[in-house]
């Protein structure tokens, strides 16, 4: 993922070129260009104040002031701060910021929807990836109205990444979402809003401005990875999975496909399996049913059916399929922070396995996957299965 920081690293990075009149350098504070703003989406979304004889001075010492790292002159008399830049915030030509200030008209302040934004030097914070047994999952929409995560904490001492997850550890949940820069809620999924873009969440925590706590209806969320929880059991984007062995560390990711094993007019059904196949391109995920999606055969619709301990996940395709059911959800990822989310079944990530089909209708020994292989399965010997964790693979 992309994260907030790195846009506003990128940003900032850039060095200031081509100015035709003067555009101030504040004695700390440095120029890192002009750049797109509206009233219902500030890229500087801090403290504020607007005076007709506003300078470039005085925005930067308004936000010194209050401890911001961003100060920024707009409209000619418009002065914003912030400790990073807000989405969809974009750098913009310089010539777009062409309003005087209003109270040096040797100075350039923005213009309307332009502002001009200086930065005093200290580093933008930065999205925690994992603390303690905790890791980040992802900057998830949320709402006044749908509340994803139920439980709001009071934390004394303020919020942090590591007080709101200790305090939602504390409450027995394994769900913990910092949103707005000091709200810390607690719940146990799956959330059913969308995941956006990290530099969404990029509000710096009131109580620590070294680091994010989530942004304006936005959750920064982070999964207890000593608990199995599912994250979402909906996911709208197609999405393929990848085997990533568990042990040794850093095996190759071995690409799964849903591969149809029996045929009967107008009806298949399918298995999940590392044999080689391109009939279904992305699967998708709807209320914990999974649907394997075919971009040549468009017309038959295919569907999760029940999978049994012990069995290779099985799918049906037909023009009118059951509705596709799992529960499959998508978890945290356990080996890689932030990592790829990972496919859980019934609420567990770690029973997947690998195992060798020696089934007599499959003379090929076709590897596949398998939700909690058990002794006695007359389509594999036990000891030929290798534990996995399914990746789920964006496309
Ligand atoms: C700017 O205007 C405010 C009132 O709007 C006034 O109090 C202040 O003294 C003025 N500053 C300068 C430098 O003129
Ligand atoms: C702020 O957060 C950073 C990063 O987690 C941490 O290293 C630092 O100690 C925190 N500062 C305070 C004052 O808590
Ligand atoms: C093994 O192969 C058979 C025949 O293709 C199939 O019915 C079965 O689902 C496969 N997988 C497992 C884990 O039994
Ligand atoms: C399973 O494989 C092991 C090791 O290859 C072998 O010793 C055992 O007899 C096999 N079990 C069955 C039921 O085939």
């Amino acid at each position: 993922m992309i994260s907030a920081t790195f846009c506003a690293a990128i940003a900032l990075g850039l060095p200031f070129v081509g100015a035709s009149i003067v555009r101030k350098d504040a004695s700390a504070w440095t120029l890192q260009g002009c750049f797109t703003d509206s009233s219902t989406s500030r890229t500087l979304a801090g403290a504020s104040f607007a005076s007709a004889n506003m300078t470039v001075e005085s925005c930067t010492s308004f936000c010194d002031a209050g401890g911001f790292s961003l100060a920024g002159v707009e409209f000619g008399s418009e002065c914003f701060c912030d400790h990073a830049l807000q989405s969809p915030g974009t750098l913009t030509s310089a010539n777009n910021c062409n309003k005087a200030c209003g109270g040096a008209s040797t100075e350039f302040c923005g213009a309307g929807n332009f502002i001009d934004v200086y930065w005093n030097g200290t580093p933008p914070p930065t999205i925690l990836l994992k603390v303690g047994t905790w890791t980040y999952s992802g900057c998830f929409s949320d709402s006044v109205s749908t509340r994803q995560l139920p439980n709001r904490q009071t934390i004394s001492g303020g919020v942090t990444v590591e007080s709101c997850t200790s305090a939602c550890k504390a409450s027995g949940s394994a769900i913990a979402g910092l949103e707005f820069g000091q709200e810390c809620w607690c719940g146990s999924g799956p959330l059913t809003s969308s995941l956006s873009n990290d530099n969404n969440c990029a509000t710096a925590c009131v109580a620590n401005t070294t680091e994010f706590c989530g942004g304006a209806s936005r959750l920064q969320v982070y999964q207890d990875l000593t608990a199995q929880v599912c994250l979402s059991s909906t996911l709208t984007t197609g999405f393929n999975l990848n085997a990533i062995p568990v042990t040794p560390p850093n095996a190759p990711a071995i690409p799964l496909h849903v591969h149809i094993i029996q045929t009967v007019p107008l009806v298949s059904w399918s298995v999940l399996t590392a044999l080689s196949d391109t009939l279904f391109t992305s699967t998708l995920l709807n209320n914990g049913g999974l649907l394997p999606m075919s971009t040549s055969q468009p017309q038959f619709r295919t569907a999760s059916l029940t999978t049994k301990p012990g069995d290779s996940p099985i799918f049906v395709t037909t023009q009118f399929p059951p509705t596709a059911v799992g529960p499959y959800c998508a978890m945290a990822n356990p080996l890689v922070p932030n990592g790829p989310q990972v496919l859980g079944l019934n609420g567990r990530n770690d029973l997947w396995a690998l195992c060798t089909n020696i089934s007599t209708s499959n003379p090929s020994n076709r590897i596949d996957a398998v939700y909690s292989p058990g002794a006695g399965n007359p389509h594999y010997n036990v000891s030929s299965c290798q534990s996995v964790l399914l990746e789920i693979v964006n496309l």
